[in-house]
């Protein structure tokens, strides 16, 4: 063979029979080859054969999504491009126009644009309810077109956690499918499948890579019938998770249980000494005593997370001025990752709600969300108090 077409086919050495490499291989090809066509036509038959083109199935993305159903406790997962992707993908495969949703009202912003963008321009109602009450989805849900449940385990940006039990079990038997987005509790907090979700969906952009490095999402099914119906719709839309993107976050998975840990315990501190702080004139997190869904924290979740929020007295501006003056905390959009990051949500993750809409998800126009980090909390602490002062 002549240079050029040694140069091409660069020798691929399969691993010797006997050693396997300990971690996940990440195997960056977008398409493999076959010795058969009858092989390659029959590969093309479900989510699950052999590996065919990078859109419908990798072993990379597939090891993450087995990984993930491990941990959520479901019986299969598809990988996506990003959180969104995979909220998109879940509603677009599984509503028609003209079906209806019923979601709680303190919803990730994105999640909020994509309703609001169904009912627009597909005749998808969203009712919302408060996620306190079943009876709200026993009510709503008397039209007969309601399809989709849509819940998140902890609200963005305000703590919220809604009745999972008991609205999961209204959705059973009310023959409503149910999805919770679990990207705030991470399966190391809550496990909503456990609990009666159809689907879990994540960010895994969040706390599951947990290093700000890359973006991913995913769904977790709890009956593997649902997902393989899913799958032909996803490979669609094409918001498929990139092999290096699902290696990266395999990278992330196995130091999970203890980030969670030290999220949780950095930001129970933070919340405490922020309660009693003059010029904080509310703190929002799970795990304080005073917060609304704080005996129901205690009881479905496994710690209060990460995130807290807290509304400053001077309103917008002092919101604002506060995230400009931290100086180890970072302005900074996302959360979830090893570092502190602050933004303020009224101008930035939630700007696509209007005036009533960030009222009802309570979140007021000094509101500074807070993901804190793994950092020692005697520095964060440090810095939140320069940036009050
Ligand atoms: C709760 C929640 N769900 C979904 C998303 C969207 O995820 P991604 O940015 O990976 O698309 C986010 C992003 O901030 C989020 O906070």
């Amino acid at each position: 063979m002549e240079l050029n077409t040694r140069a091409v086919h660069v020798v691929n050495e399969p691993f010797p029979e006997g050693s396997r490499p300990l971690s996940v291989p990440l195997v960056q090809s977008s398409a493999f080859a076959f010795e058969s066509a009858d092989e390659l036509a029959g590969a093309m038959a479900g989510p699950d054969g052999p590996y065919v083109y990078g859109r419908r199935g990798n072993p990379t993305v597939r090891s993450l999504e087995k990984t993930l159903a491990g941990l959520e406790g479901g019986a299969g997962a598809l990988a996506f491009a990003s959180g969104m992707g995979a909220i998109s993908g879940v509603l677009l495969a599984l509503l028609r126009p003209g079906d209806r949703v019923v979601a709680q009202h303190t919803l990730y912003g994105g999640t909020h644009a994509v309703l609001g963008d169904l009912a627009e321009r597909y005749g998808i109602e969203t009712v919302r309810i408060s996620g306190d009450d079943p009876a709200e989805l026993e009510a709503a849900a008397v039209h007969p077109a309601t399809r989709l449940l849509v819940l998140e385990t902890i609200a963005n940006p305000t703590g919220r956690v809604p009745d999972l039990p008991g609205l999961l079990a209204a959705a059973r038997a009310l023959g409503v499918t149910s999805v919770v987005d679990n990207s705030l509790a991470s399966p190391v907090l809550c496990r909503p499948l456990e609990l009666g979700a159809d689907i879990v969906v994540h960010s895994t952009t969040k706390y599951l890579s947990g290093h700000s490095d890359v973006l991913g999402g995913a769904a977790v099914f709890a009956d593997d019938a649902l997902r393989r119906a899913v799958w032909p719709r996803t490979v669609e839309l094409g918001a498929c998770a990139d092999p290096f993107a699902a290696w990266l976050t395999l990278r992330g998975i196995p130091t999970l249980p203890l980030r969670m840990r030290a999220h949780c315990a950095g930001a129970a501190v933070l919340a405490e000494r922020l309660e009693g702080r003059p010029g904080v004139t509310a703190v929002h997190y799970p795990g304080l005593p005073g917060h609304p869904s704080y005996e129901r924290a205690g009881k479905l979740l496994s710690g209060g997370g990460g995130l807290l929020s807290f509304e400053l007295a001077g309103g917008r501006e002092a919101g604002r001025a506060f995230i400009e003056r931290v100086r180890l905390a970072r302005l900074a959009l996302s959360l979830g990752g090893v570092e502190t990051l602050v933004t303020h949500p009224a101008s930035t993750s939630h700007r696509e709600l209007d005036a009533a809409s960030l009222a009802a998800a309570g979140i007021g126009p000094g509101l500074v969300r807070m993901s804190v980090g793994i950092e020692d909390v005697e520095d964060l602490w440090a810095d939140i108090e320069q940036a009050l002062g």
